[in-house]
């Protein structure tokens, strides 16, 4: 299978040492923090595709259903001959919809870190676009990445980026984001973005700590990876999964919380835990229709228009930048 894609494949994917470096840098703060962008190892994405079909996790169905009843309208929006670059592909799942009614795309850029997961959902959806050009790039999209050029030329660029991705960001972190958007898109560019919208603290706190512990796993896998690809030996059951709303912040914070005083060893350093004290490893922010529009704003772009289900849990939004 990657040898079909090898020609056109960019792998732009961080390594170990940015991991361990990462991770140490984390580690050695108060309160002791690790970027979520490291949950998405080949395990921690199947875990992600079991939270999205958990009857908690509300997001997934959500944003589906949006895009099911929208999509012509989305299409409608974007025109013909745009470059579809998405942002965090995943298992692509979502993009079907999209790239079902969209008239002509001049190609399909699907960008993600974890590269196996990566190559095998490209590979899927050339065998069943077979007129489109689909060009994978194995990058983190929050740093500056080559975009491929496809053969046909394009009309616009279009970013999509769904999810409520943006939500797992700082606010300048997001802001930083849609500036990186708005400059892989041009002028004249478009983002189709999932949102996720503020809710009652019941729905939010089970979304992120499901009955059947799913989320948990995919928490924890973090330390199994650390103890994997870093050496490190982290005990993974003596760290709880906490999953809390924080108002004041407007987002759900995922910690994990240490069950003892501990020590770990990480690459011949001595990280000690008391108990009771956490590792902050996820934000999830969740906006106010008109907050997220400031944001955007900050970044350069308008709200072209905004679609959501009915009882406005969550959003997709097309935002446009000036020609
Ligand atoms: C990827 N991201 C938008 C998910 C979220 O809802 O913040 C990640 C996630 N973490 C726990 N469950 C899902």
């Amino acid at each position: 299978m990657a040898s079909n894609l090898a020609p056109q494949f960019a792998d732009e994917a961080p390594d170990r040492l940015q991991f361990l470096d990462d991770t140490l840098t984390g580690l050695r703060e108060e309160p002791k923090r690790l970027p979520c962008k490291y949950f998405y190892d080949e395990t921690g994405s199947a875990l992600f595709d079991r939270i999205c079909d958990l009857p908690e996790y509300y997001p997934t169905r959500t944003e589906r259903a949006i895009m099911a009843a929208h999509a012509d309208a989305m299409a409608d929006e974007i025109g013909a001959d745009a470059l579809l670059v998405e942002y965090g592909s995943g298992s692509s799942l979502k993009t079907r919809l999209l790239l079902d009614v969209l008239e002509r795309p001049a190609g399909y850029v699907p960008v993600d870190i974890s590269r196996a997961h990566l190559l095998k959902s490209a590979a899927a959806i050339e065998t069943e676009y077979l007129d489109l050009e689909v060009l994978p790039v194995a990058a983190d999209f929050t740093t500056s990445f080559t975009l491929p050029e496809p053969e046909r030329a394009a009309r616009r660029r279009v970013v999509y980026f769904p999810g409520s991705t943006i939500g797992n960001f700082t606010e300048k972190g997001a802001v930083a984001l849609l500036e990186g958007v708005a400059e892989c898109c041009g002028p004249g560019g478009a983002l189709l973005i999932g949102v996720d919208l503020r809710k009652d603290v019941d729905t939010l706190e089970r979304a992120y700590d499901d009955s059947a512990g799913v989320t948990a796993a995919f928490n924890r896998n973090l330390l199994v990876r650390m103890n994997r690809e870093l050496g490190a030996d982290f005990d993974v059951d003596a760290f709880e999964h906490s999953a809390v709303w924080v108002e004041d912040a407007g987002r759900i914070e995922m910690h994990l919380v240490s069950r003892s005083d501990q020590a770990v060893s990480l690459d011949g350093e001595e990280i000690e835990f008391e108990r009771g004290e956490s590792i902050c490893t996820e934000h999830s922010h969740k906006y106010t229709l008109e907050g997220f529009a400031a944001l955007a704003a900050r970044a350069g772009f308008r709200v072209q228009e905004v679609w959501t289900d009915e009882d406005a849990l969550f959003s997709v939004q097309l935002l446009e930048l000036p020609e």
